[in-house]
């Protein structure tokens, strides 16, 4: 018995030190902490409970069968963050370079399965070679199974990605099927192919940080949504951001004290919009004026900047909060910032979390590029997700609402249950100049015309005597009225016609 007990002692020793002390400093070599140091960081303190330390892989060729380290190249298992349990991975890149054998995709899939069976959030810190080489065939499997996990748990539990060193080829599918995926700046990447395959096939000469780093994916391909200054940033802002997210679909929305009032004017608000109904302002003032403690998770910050995601709490609950940014293209829907906001829209109403949209929008972007880059396509799918979503959906006109994006904005036709307009509001077709352009074509006393439409679109009354807006209130108010609309509609219920699922644009 003493022999078994030592045995198990020094197996566990052993998983403790993964590949070895000279993999464990070249890792920190590099910046990156080891597997443990982020589970560790990750956690709150001593609630980590680990499975499959012994589980080795079991490959034989290529002399495999001589190099094996327990629990090999990946740490699994459940831990509290917050006071919440969560199941975590995190890839071992000293064993092997975290390449993912066959063992080590069982080892998460046991996990994925136990994050469904009892409904709780997995995330994955990723930090691995690919497949693992030596295996073939069962790695590629492996990587199978986790992706078939991954998409029938979505929607779900929330599932989240933090990509912290190498993440190639077949591996990268698994954090893009995944909610949210963030980055550490740096020392990551996420790339299908790298830039010796780039190389040879395209004859580009490219670097791994321009192909597929942090910034690359945050700012121009939009894969990933949002990136931190390294491994311990990314790992607190990851407790942070889990604490806006409830448990699974079936849970309610997680609540916190909270000490802004949200009885009270919010006197900045009125004066906030410029006279001129052209100049440009920031709709994150509008935001964080509006939300508890000014504390706003923004996803995606730098990319499709004309539109404005994120989640934020009204009286202690979680909100997403959407916002067209007047700041960047006028706030015009292009086809990026259609993607963004629906992907974001329809993560909240599988989530349960309200939505609060704010409007300043002149329309979609014109354009040969956006045309032929599938506008259409590409707008209706922010079409699609706001129509199809049940959550409570509140929505204020801060300013323009022209066009086709005038519907698309959780319009109060597409079952918007609060829809106000701040005094400011314009609701049109389109602006005054583009109108008169159409309808007094040729024609001089441009100037009449434009103010005769002003007069009539260039205000709130056309679309609230229709009833398209609820009231027209104060901007001082609009935090306060939310707040009370939220506590209604808490109770909201509202399904979609039963099918197995709907056909959205893709
Ligand atoms: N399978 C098996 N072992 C792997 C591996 C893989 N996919 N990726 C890395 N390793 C091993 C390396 O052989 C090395 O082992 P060693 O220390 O015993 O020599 C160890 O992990 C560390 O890798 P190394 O290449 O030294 O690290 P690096 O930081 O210089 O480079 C990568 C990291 C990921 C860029 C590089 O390892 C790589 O290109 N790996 C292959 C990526 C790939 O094509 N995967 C398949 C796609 S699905």
């Amino acid at each position: 018995r003493l022999k078994i007990e030592k045995q198990i002692q020094e197996t566990k020793e052993k998983a403790l030190l993964g590949g070895g002390q000279n993999r464990i400093d070249a890792q920190h070599k590099k910046g990156k902490l080891t597997a443990r140091e982020r589970i560790d960081l990750f956690a709150d303190p001593g609630s980590f409970i680990e499975y499959d330390m012994f589980m080795e892989h079991t490959c034989t060729d290529f002399g495999m069968e001589l190099q094996k380290f327990p629990g090999d190249s990946v740490i699994t298992g459940h831990c509290l963050v917050n006071g919440r349990p969560i199941y975590v991975f995190s890839q071992d890149f000293t064993v092997f370079g975290g390449s993912l054998s066959s063992t080590h995709s069982k080892k998460i899939c046991k996990i994925m399965d136990q994050a469904m069976a009892v409904g709780v959030p997995i995330v994955g810190l990723n930090d691995s070679g690919g497949a693992r080489i030596q295996e073939g065939l069962d790695s590629l499997a492996g990587y199978a199974d986790i992706f078939q996990r991954n998409v029938l748990a979505s929607g779900v539990i929330p599932q989240i990605s933090l990509i912290m060193g190498p993440c190639a080829g077949g591996a990268v599918y698994s954090p893009a099927l995944t909610d949210f995926t963030f980055m550490v700046e740096d020392t990551s990447f996420l790339f299908v192919t790298g830039p010796d395959v780039v190389k040879s096939v395209t004859n580009e000469d490219v670097t791994q940080e321009k192909l597929g780093g942090a910034h690359t994916h945050t700012t121009v391909s939009g894969v990933a949504h949002k990136s931190f200054k390294n491994d311990i940033d990314a790992l607190i802002q990851l407790r942070y951001f889990l604490g806006f997210l409830p448990q699974s679909n079936s849970q309610p929305i997680p609540v916190i004290a909270c000490d802004d009032p949200c009885d009270k004017d919010v006197p900045i608000l009125d004066t906030i919009i410029p006279l001129k109904t052209i100049e440009p302002y920031d709709m994150l003032d509008v935001i964080l004026s509006i939300i508890d403690e000014r504390d706003f998770f923004q996803i995606m910050p730098n990319y499709a900047k004309n539109i404005i995601v994120g989640f934020a709490r009204m009286n202690g609950k979680t909100v997403g909060v959407v916002g067209n940014q007047p700041k960047v293209a006028a706030g015009c829907l292009d086809i990026d910032a259609s993607i963004k906001a629906a992907r974001f829209v329809r993560f909240c109403d599988a989530f349960n979390i309200p939505l609060i949209t704010l409007v300043d929008v002149p329309g979609f972007l014109p354009g040969v590029h956006q045309e032929a880059s599938g506008i259409i396509r590409h707008g209706a799918k922010l079409l699609y997700a706001y129509a199809e979503a049940t959550v409570p959906k509140l929505t204020v006109i801060t300013r323009k609402g022209y066009g086709g994006a005038y519907d698309v904005m959780s319009s109060k036709h597409l079952r918007g249950d609060v829809n106000y307009a701040w005094p400011t509001a314009e609701l049109a077709v389109m602006g005054a100049k583009g109108a008169v352009s159409v309808l007094y074509r040729g024609k001089e006393n441009a100037d009449k015309y434009e103010a005769e439409y002003n007069n009539t679109f260039g205000n709130p009354f056309h679309a609230a005597k229709r009833g398209f807006i609820d009231d027209v209130i104060e901007p001082r108010t609009t935090r306060w009225r939310l707040c009370r609309d939220l506590d209604v509609l808490a109770t909201k219920k509202m399904t979609n016609p039963p099918r197995k699922h709907g056909n959205m644009p893709l």
